[in-house]
Protein backbone atom coordinates (compact mmCIF):
# COMPACT_ATOMS: atom_id res chain seq x y z
CA UNK A 1 0.00 0.00 0.00
CA UNK A 2 1.48 3.40 -1.11
CA UNK A 3 2.40 5.84 1.98
CA UNK A 4 0.08 8.30 3.08
CA UNK A 5 2.32 11.67 3.10
CA UNK A 6 1.11 14.95 4.82
CA UNK A 7 2.81 17.86 3.84
CA UNK A 8 2.44 21.54 5.36
CA UNK A 9 3.77 24.76 2.97
CA UNK A 10 2.79 22.84 0.33
CA UNK A 11 1.62 25.55 -2.33
CA UNK A 12 5.34 27.13 -2.71
CA UNK A 13 8.86 26.18 -3.21
CA UNK A 14 10.07 23.41 -1.14
CA UNK A 15 6.83 22.09 0.51
CA UNK A 16 5.50 22.42 -3.11
CA UNK A 17 8.37 20.23 -5.01
CA UNK A 18 8.10 17.97 -2.21
CA UNK A 19 4.35 16.95 -2.67
CA UNK A 20 5.53 16.28 -6.56
CA UNK A 21 8.39 14.27 -5.63
CA UNK A 22 6.12 12.17 -3.63
CA UNK A 23 3.27 11.74 -5.99
CA UNK A 24 6.28 10.22 -8.62
CA UNK A 25 6.68 7.69 -5.99
CA UNK A 26 2.97 7.05 -5.55
CA UNK A 27 2.42 8.67 -2.27
CA UNK A 28 -0.79 9.57 -1.24
CA UNK A 29 -0.78 13.04 -0.63
CA UNK A 30 -2.69 15.58 2.10
CA UNK A 31 -1.29 19.24 1.64
CA UNK A 32 -2.21 21.68 3.26
CA UNK A 33 -0.80 26.15 3.50
CA UNK A 34 -2.85 29.03 3.56
CA UNK A 35 -3.23 30.27 0.13
CA UNK A 36 -6.28 28.19 -1.16
CA UNK A 37 -6.22 29.27 -5.26
CA UNK A 38 -2.42 27.91 -5.20
CA UNK A 39 -2.99 24.63 -3.23
CA UNK A 40 -6.20 24.15 -5.97
CA UNK A 41 -3.42 24.84 -9.00
CA UNK A 42 -1.18 22.11 -7.00
CA UNK A 43 -3.98 19.44 -7.30
CA UNK A 44 -4.66 20.14 -10.25
CA UNK A 45 -1.42 19.63 -11.54
CA UNK A 46 -1.02 16.50 -9.79
CA UNK A 47 -3.96 14.99 -11.95
CA UNK A 48 -5.21 11.90 -11.05
CA UNK A 49 -3.06 11.22 -8.31
CA UNK A 50 -4.71 10.43 -4.47
CA UNK A 51 -4.65 14.11 -3.27
CA UNK A 52 -6.52 16.35 -1.35
CA UNK A 53 -5.89 20.05 -0.70
CA UNK A 54 -7.06 21.93 2.41
CA UNK A 55 -6.24 25.13 3.64
CA UNK A 56 -4.12 24.94 6.81
CA UNK A 57 -3.18 27.77 8.85
CA UNK A 58 0.08 26.05 10.97
CA UNK A 59 -0.73 28.93 13.65
CA UNK A 60 -3.95 27.83 14.17
CA UNK A 61 -4.22 24.46 16.04
CA UNK A 62 -7.39 23.15 14.92
CA UNK A 63 -6.27 23.71 11.66
CA UNK A 64 -2.88 21.49 11.94
CA UNK A 65 -5.11 18.72 13.40
CA UNK A 66 -7.95 19.01 10.73
CA UNK A 67 -4.90 18.43 8.56
CA UNK A 68 -4.24 15.32 10.31
CA UNK A 69 -8.15 14.21 10.48
CA UNK A 70 -8.60 14.66 6.41
CA UNK A 71 -5.68 11.86 6.52
CA UNK A 72 -7.42 9.38 8.68
CA UNK A 73 -10.96 10.18 7.07
CA UNK A 74 -9.80 9.88 3.39
CA UNK A 75 -6.95 7.38 3.56
CA UNK A 76 -6.88 5.85 7.07
CA UNK A 77 -3.66 6.55 7.79
CA UNK A 78 -0.74 8.68 8.28
CA UNK A 79 2.72 7.62 7.45
CA UNK A 80 4.84 10.74 6.83
CA UNK A 81 4.74 14.19 7.80
CA UNK A 82 6.90 17.05 6.09
CA UNK A 83 6.83 20.29 8.07
CA UNK A 84 7.96 23.16 5.38
CA UNK A 85 5.80 25.76 6.25
CA UNK A 86 7.35 29.11 7.41
CA UNK A 87 7.60 32.82 7.27
CA UNK A 88 10.78 34.80 7.21
CA UNK A 89 11.47 38.11 8.75
CA UNK A 90 14.22 40.19 7.97
CA UNK A 91 15.40 43.74 10.13
CA UNK A 92 17.24 44.74 12.94
CA UNK A 93 16.84 43.86 16.24
CA UNK A 94 16.21 46.87 17.46
CA UNK A 95 13.47 47.51 14.51
CA UNK A 96 11.75 44.36 15.11
CA UNK A 97 8.53 44.41 16.81
CA UNK A 98 5.97 42.28 18.92
CA UNK A 99 3.88 41.33 16.39
CA UNK A 100 6.57 40.22 13.89
CA UNK A 101 8.21 37.90 17.01
CA UNK A 102 4.64 36.75 17.73
CA UNK A 103 3.95 36.01 13.94
CA UNK A 104 7.44 34.17 12.89
CA UNK A 105 7.19 32.03 16.17
CA UNK A 106 3.41 31.34 15.66
CA UNK A 107 4.21 29.98 11.52
CA UNK A 108 7.79 28.69 12.34
CA UNK A 109 7.77 27.19 15.92
CA UNK A 110 4.38 26.70 17.93
CA UNK A 111 2.79 26.13 14.15
CA UNK A 112 5.56 22.92 13.80
CA UNK A 113 5.23 21.94 17.83
CA UNK A 114 1.23 21.72 17.27
CA UNK A 115 1.34 20.33 13.41
CA UNK A 116 3.59 17.40 15.10
CA UNK A 117 1.31 16.88 18.22
CA UNK A 118 -1.46 15.60 15.75
CA UNK A 119 0.90 13.88 13.51
CA UNK A 120 2.89 12.30 16.09
CA UNK A 121 -1.12 10.78 17.75
CA UNK A 122 -1.65 9.49 14.12
CA UNK A 123 1.57 7.57 13.61
CA UNK A 124 0.99 5.88 16.96
CA UNK A 125 -1.95 4.85 16.40
CA UNK A 126 -0.80 2.88 12.84
CA UNK A 127 2.14 1.69 14.98
CA UNK A 128 4.92 4.03 13.44
CA UNK A 129 5.98 6.73 10.97
CA UNK A 130 8.53 9.77 9.94
CA UNK A 131 8.74 13.12 9.97
CA UNK A 132 10.65 15.71 8.47
CA UNK A 133 11.03 18.86 9.60
CA UNK A 134 12.33 21.90 7.51
CA UNK A 135 15.13 24.35 9.43
CA UNK A 136 17.49 26.88 7.41
CA UNK A 137 21.69 27.00 7.58
CA UNK A 138 20.21 29.66 10.37
CA UNK A 139 19.08 27.08 12.72
CA UNK A 140 22.75 25.94 13.89
CA UNK A 141 24.27 29.44 12.89
CA UNK A 142 23.84 33.29 12.80
CA UNK A 143 22.60 35.00 9.49
CA UNK A 144 22.55 38.79 9.14
CA UNK A 145 19.53 40.82 10.19
CA UNK A 146 17.09 37.78 10.81
CA UNK A 147 17.36 37.44 14.70
CA UNK A 148 13.88 36.04 14.52
CA UNK A 149 13.67 33.52 11.77
CA UNK A 150 17.20 32.10 13.04
CA UNK A 151 16.11 32.01 16.42
CA UNK A 152 12.71 29.66 15.51
CA UNK A 153 14.58 27.76 13.08
CA UNK A 154 17.17 27.16 16.21
CA UNK A 155 14.06 26.54 18.13
CA UNK A 156 12.80 23.91 15.48
CA UNK A 157 15.86 22.05 15.51
CA UNK A 158 15.56 21.67 19.02
CA UNK A 159 12.55 20.80 19.03
CA UNK A 160 12.61 18.26 16.44
CA UNK A 161 16.38 16.38 18.09
CA UNK A 162 13.82 16.24 21.40
CA UNK A 163 10.81 14.76 20.33
CA UNK A 164 13.25 12.23 18.12
CA UNK A 165 14.44 10.89 21.60
CA UNK A 166 10.44 11.32 22.79
CA UNK A 167 9.34 8.84 19.73
CA UNK A 168 12.38 6.79 19.23
CA UNK A 169 11.00 4.05 20.84
CA UNK A 170 7.58 4.07 19.23
CA UNK A 171 9.02 3.65 15.89
CA UNK A 172 8.35 7.29 15.01
CA UNK A 173 11.45 8.78 13.24
CA UNK A 174 12.55 12.40 13.20
CA UNK A 175 14.66 14.59 11.21
CA UNK A 176 15.56 17.73 9.94
CA UNK A 177 16.16 19.23 6.41
CA UNK A 178 18.55 21.98 6.34
CA UNK A 179 18.44 23.47 3.67
CA UNK A 180 20.67 26.76 1.98
CA UNK A 181 20.12 28.98 -0.03
CA UNK A 182 17.09 27.47 -2.65
CA UNK A 183 15.76 28.80 -5.56
CA UNK A 184 11.85 29.51 -4.29
CA UNK A 185 9.67 32.92 -3.54
CA UNK A 186 10.91 32.65 -0.18
CA UNK A 187 14.45 33.30 -1.39
CA UNK A 188 13.29 35.64 -3.66
CA UNK A 189 11.71 38.05 -1.18
CA UNK A 190 14.59 37.62 1.02
CA UNK A 191 17.38 39.11 -1.65
CA UNK A 192 14.73 41.50 -3.22
CA UNK A 193 15.14 39.24 -6.20
CA UNK A 194 18.27 38.72 -6.27
CA UNK A 195 19.26 35.21 -5.03
CA UNK A 196 22.60 34.98 -6.77
CA UNK A 197 23.83 37.19 -3.66
CA UNK A 198 23.04 35.08 -1.32
CA UNK A 199 24.12 31.75 -4.07
CA UNK A 200 27.78 33.50 -4.26
CA UNK A 201 28.45 32.30 -0.89
CA UNK A 202 27.48 28.57 -2.02
CA UNK A 203 31.09 26.51 -2.72
CA UNK A 204 28.93 24.37 -4.99
CA UNK A 205 28.56 28.47 -6.62
CA UNK A 206 24.84 28.29 -7.24
CA UNK A 207 21.57 27.58 -5.38
CA UNK A 208 19.90 24.53 -4.88
CA UNK A 209 16.81 24.09 -6.88
CA UNK A 210 13.27 22.99 -4.55
CA UNK A 211 14.11 19.55 -6.36
CA UNK A 212 16.55 18.84 -5.15
CA UNK A 213 15.88 19.47 -1.39
CA UNK A 214 12.70 17.91 -1.86
CA UNK A 215 14.12 14.29 -2.56
CA UNK A 216 17.10 14.80 0.51
CA UNK A 217 13.48 15.14 2.66
CA UNK A 218 11.70 12.24 0.53
CA UNK A 219 14.91 10.04 1.27
CA UNK A 220 14.93 10.82 4.66
CA UNK A 221 11.35 10.10 5.24
CA UNK A 222 11.50 6.95 3.33
CA UNK A 223 12.20 3.47 4.99
CA UNK A 224 15.82 3.89 3.05
CA UNK A 225 16.48 5.79 6.22
CA UNK A 226 14.86 3.90 8.40
CA UNK A 227 18.12 3.82 11.36
CA UNK A 228 18.19 7.73 10.88
CA UNK A 229 16.74 9.64 13.91
CA UNK A 230 17.38 12.94 15.48
CA UNK A 231 19.93 14.44 12.32
CA UNK A 232 19.70 17.43 10.99
CA UNK A 233 20.47 17.36 6.50
CA UNK A 234 22.29 19.83 5.58
CA UNK A 235 21.55 20.52 2.07
CA UNK A 236 23.42 23.63 0.76
CA UNK A 237 26.13 22.29 -1.78
CA UNK A 238 28.98 22.68 0.81
CA UNK A 239 28.03 26.20 2.87
CA UNK A 240 28.32 24.50 6.29
CA UNK A 241 31.27 22.32 5.67
CA UNK A 242 34.04 24.84 6.17
N1 LIG B 1 14.27 28.95 0.12
C1 LIG B 1 15.32 28.97 0.90
O1 LIG B 1 16.39 29.50 0.50
C2 LIG B 1 15.28 28.32 2.26
C3 LIG B 1 16.50 28.21 2.95
C4 LIG B 1 16.51 27.62 4.20
C5 LIG B 1 15.32 27.14 4.74
N2 LIG B 1 14.16 27.25 4.07
C6 LIG B 1 12.96 26.69 4.71
O2 LIG B 1 12.30 25.83 3.80
C7 LIG B 1 10.89 25.85 4.07
C8 LIG B 1 10.14 26.16 2.80
O3 LIG B 1 10.52 27.46 2.37
P1 LIG B 1 10.34 27.95 0.87
O4 LIG B 1 11.61 28.55 0.47
O5 LIG B 1 9.72 26.87 0.07
O6 LIG B 1 9.32 29.16 1.13
P2 LIG B 1 8.03 29.64 0.34
O7 LIG B 1 8.20 29.46 -1.11
O8 LIG B 1 7.74 31.00 0.89
O9 LIG B 1 6.93 28.63 0.85
C9 LIG B 1 6.52 28.65 2.18
C10 LIG B 1 5.23 27.87 2.29
O10 LIG B 1 4.78 27.94 3.65
C11 LIG B 1 3.41 28.30 3.64
N3 LIG B 1 3.09 28.97 4.88
C12 LIG B 1 3.64 30.09 5.41
N4 LIG B 1 3.05 30.38 6.58
C13 LIG B 1 2.10 29.43 6.77
C14 LIG B 1 1.16 29.19 7.80
N5 LIG B 1 1.04 29.99 8.86
N6 LIG B 1 0.36 28.12 7.69
C15 LIG B 1 0.45 27.30 6.62
N7 LIG B 1 1.32 27.46 5.63
C16 LIG B 1 2.13 28.53 5.70
C17 LIG B 1 3.23 29.15 2.38
O11 LIG B 1 1.93 29.12 1.87
P3 LIG B 1 0.80 30.16 2.23
O12 LIG B 1 1.41 31.52 2.25
O13 LIG B 1 -0.19 29.94 1.15
O14 LIG B 1 0.27 29.74 3.56
C18 LIG B 1 4.12 28.39 1.42
O15 LIG B 1 3.43 27.30 0.88
C19 LIG B 1 10.68 26.87 5.18
O16 LIG B 1 10.60 26.19 6.41
C20 LIG B 1 11.91 27.73 5.10
O17 LIG B 1 12.20 28.35 6.33
C21 LIG B 1 14.10 27.83 2.83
Amino acid sequence: MSKVVLVTGASSGIGRATALEFAKRGARLVLGSRGEEAGTALLKELGDMPALFQRTDVAIEADTRALVDLALERFGRLDVAVNSAALEARGSIEAFDEATYTRVFDANVEGMFFAMKAQIAAMRRGGGGSIVNLSSTGGSRGMPNMAIYVASKHAVEGLSRAAALDLAASNIRVNVVAPGPTLTPMLSRVTDGHPEAFARRVPMGRAGAPEEVARAIVWLASDEASFVSGVVLPVNGGLTAA
